[in-house]
């Protein structure tokens, strides 16, 4: 535990299941190619590149932040999300239900993410669950207010995260990935893949 609800687990994915990660998703993304999410209002494109899984996906562009069930350039369906995945998601989210999106982030060349909250969803009882693949990251993250204290931990690959509880809806990002940390990908950078539940559940 590193802050109120936000559990840290380095190491929870071992490297076989890491490499069977890629594997699925390079898969994943011949089906729904990584994209250039823009930020709304300003039209900025954000460092990182970005798809997802499951039956809803996150996306952002010049009308805002939204999920929807299709990818924003080919409208097809988001490929479904690995049978892995779901089970990391029923070891450690402690909720009932299903998260319907995996969104994958993909950090290469300089990426990182700024102070975010994830609030695009009805039900924040779920938790945001997100694992870690490739070169280690420096995760920062604070209280629910913008300007408040922050503090920072290193995400290696194959860790899990959890914001849950107060920490659900804490503000968090991605200062700089450290690059040559792991020999997962083969072209170096990070992934993360953050499950979420957005719908409220019946
Ligand atoms: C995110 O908050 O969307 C990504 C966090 C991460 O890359 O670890
Ligand atoms: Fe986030």
């Amino acid at each position: 535990m590193i802050y109120d609800g936000v559990k840290h687990f380095p190491g929870f994915v071992n490297r076989e299941a890491q490499e069977s990660l890629v594997l699925a998703l390079r898969e994943a993304v011949l089906a729904a190619p990584l994209f250039i999410p823009l930020m709304p209002r300003t039209g900025r494109p954000f460092s990182v590149r970005m798809t997802n899984m499951g039956s809803l996906g996150w996306v952002s562009d010049r009308n805002g932040y939204r999920y929807q069930a299709a990818h924003p350039d080919t409208s097809t369906p988001w490929p479904a999300m690995p049978q892995a995945i779901l089970e990391i998601w029923q070891k450690v989210a402690s909720y009932p239900h299903r998260p319907e999106a995996c969104l994958v982030n993909f950090y290469q060349g300089g990426a990182k993410m700024g102070l975010h909250q994830d609030k695009d969803e009805e039900d924040f009882a779920a938790p945001v669950v997100s694992i870690s693949l490739g070169d280690t990251a420096l995760f920062r993250f604070g209280g629910t207010e913008r300007g408040g204290k922050t503090s920072t931990v290193k995400l290696a690959s194959g860790d899990v995260l959890v914001m849950g509880g107060n920490s659900r809806l804490c503000f968090h990002g991605i200062d700089r990935v450290y690059s040559g940390t792991s020999t997962l990908l083969k072209e170096g950078g990070r992934i993360n893949l953050t499950m979420r539940r957005v719908a409220k559940p019946n």
